[in-house]
């Protein structure tokens, strides 16, 4: 074999295997709350992508794959996204929706496991500690989730 095609072939090969291994993952799915009931969770479309699939429960970590509320598929996109709606289950505030998400790109299926979401927390970006002194010198560490719309007066 001539020096240049073992480097075509090298290449083809290296071409084959990045494809295969292929740097996609699951798009980070956004998770909508609905007032005064349902949700949504959805992912944004993109060429490539022929089903949506999320796996759910409320409150409880999934203790296997096949431990769920909710497990869906979604096989059309919508507006650009694919969303899996549910209209009728009212998630309260400070529950935690413990999900998972599946993608078909180009026929294989992706996956996206151990998901959560803190219902009113921005996902914990906004988990802010107040640590308030009591009268006795204790510390009272207060968690807040989401905007603090409270004032706390320590004596
Ligand atoms: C929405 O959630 C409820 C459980 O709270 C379930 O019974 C219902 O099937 C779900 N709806 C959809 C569209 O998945």
């Amino acid at each position: 074999m001539s020096r240049g095609i073992e480097m075509l072939l090298l290449l083809l090969i290296v071409a084959l295997w990045l494809g295969r291994s292929g740097a996609y993952s699951v798009p980070k799915a956004t998770v909508k709350v609905n007032s005064p009931k349902g949700f949504e969770v959805s992912i944004p479309d993109e060429p490539g992508i022929t089903l949506f699939a999320f796996h759910g429960k409320v409150n409880a970590e999934m203790d296997d794959l096949s431990d769920q509320t909710w497990a869906t598929d979604i096989v059309t996109s919508r507006n650009g996204r694919w969303t899996y709606h549910n209209r009728s289950h009212k998630l309260q505030q400070g529950d935690v929706l413990y999900y998972w998400t599946t993608a078909r790109y180009h026929g294989v299926d992706y996956h996206n496991y151990n998901q959560r979401y803190v219902v009113g927390g921005g996902q914990g970006a906004n988990t802010q500690r107040i640590d308030a002194r009591g009268s006795g010198g204790g510390h009272q560490p207060i968690v807040v989730n989401g905007q603090p719309t409270i004032n706390i007066y320590v004596a």
